[in-house]
C-alpha cells in the first residue's frame, strides 16, 4: 500500500494514516515547508516542493510511479488542485482513490474559485475545457 499525502503540516494525518494502514504502509508526503521534512522516517518520506510546480511532480514521478491513495490537502487554490490532478492522476492505482480535501474552497473567489466559474476544480467542464473528465464528489 503506497499512500501520497499533499500538505503535511504538523504531521498529525501522516500519524493518522499509519495507525490505519500500519507499519508496512509505505507513506509519502509532500509539503512546500521544508520544516515539514522532520516527520520523515525509515517508511515515511517527505518530498519539499510546491503542488503547482510540474518539474518538481515529475521528479517525484520519476521515484514513486504508482499511488494505492493519493490525497491532496495541501494550499487548496484552483491552479495547485489543477496542476496536481494533471500530473498525478495517472499514477493512480486502477482500483486507488485520488482524494481532494477542502473542496469548498472551489466556491471561493479568494483561492480561484467560484460557482460556475471557468477555473473552479469542481464545474460542469472543469478547467473551462470541453474534454476534461468529469469529477464526482462525494462529500465526507
Ligand atoms: C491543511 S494543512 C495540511 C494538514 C494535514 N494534511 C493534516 O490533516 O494534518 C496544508 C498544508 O499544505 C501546505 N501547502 C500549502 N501550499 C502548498 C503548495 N503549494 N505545495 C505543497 N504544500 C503546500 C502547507 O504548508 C500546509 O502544511
Amino acid at each position: 500500500m503506497v499512500i501520497l499525502e499533499i500538505g503535511v503540516y504538523r504531521g498529525g494525518s501522516l500519524e493518522m494514516w499509519r495507525k490505519f494502514f500500519g507499519p508496512q504502509c509505505e507513506i509519502i508526503g509532500v509539503d512546500i515547508n521544508p520544516l515539514c521534512k522532520r516527520f520523515e522516517d525509515e517508511k515515511t518520506k517527505i518530498f519539499i516542493g510546491s503542488q503547482d510546480d510540474r518539474e518538481f511532480l515529475r521528479e517525484l514521478k520519476s521515484e514513486i510511479s504508482k499511488f494505492d491513495i493519493l490525497i491532496d490537502d495541501g494550499g487548496h487554490m484552483m491552479d495547485q488542485l489543477r496542476i496536481t490532478f494533471e500530473e498525478l492522476y495517472d499514477c493512480v492505482a486502477e482500483d486507488g482513490v485520488y482524494l481532494v480535501e477542502d473542496l469548498h474552497t472551489c466556491y471561493w473567489p479568494a483561492y480561484e474559485g467560484g460557482y460556475k466559474r471557468k477555473n473552479s476544480f469542481i464545474a460542469p467542464n472543469p478547467f473551462g475545457a470541453t474534454n476534461s473528465p468529469t469529477i464526482s464528489c462525494l462529500p465526507l
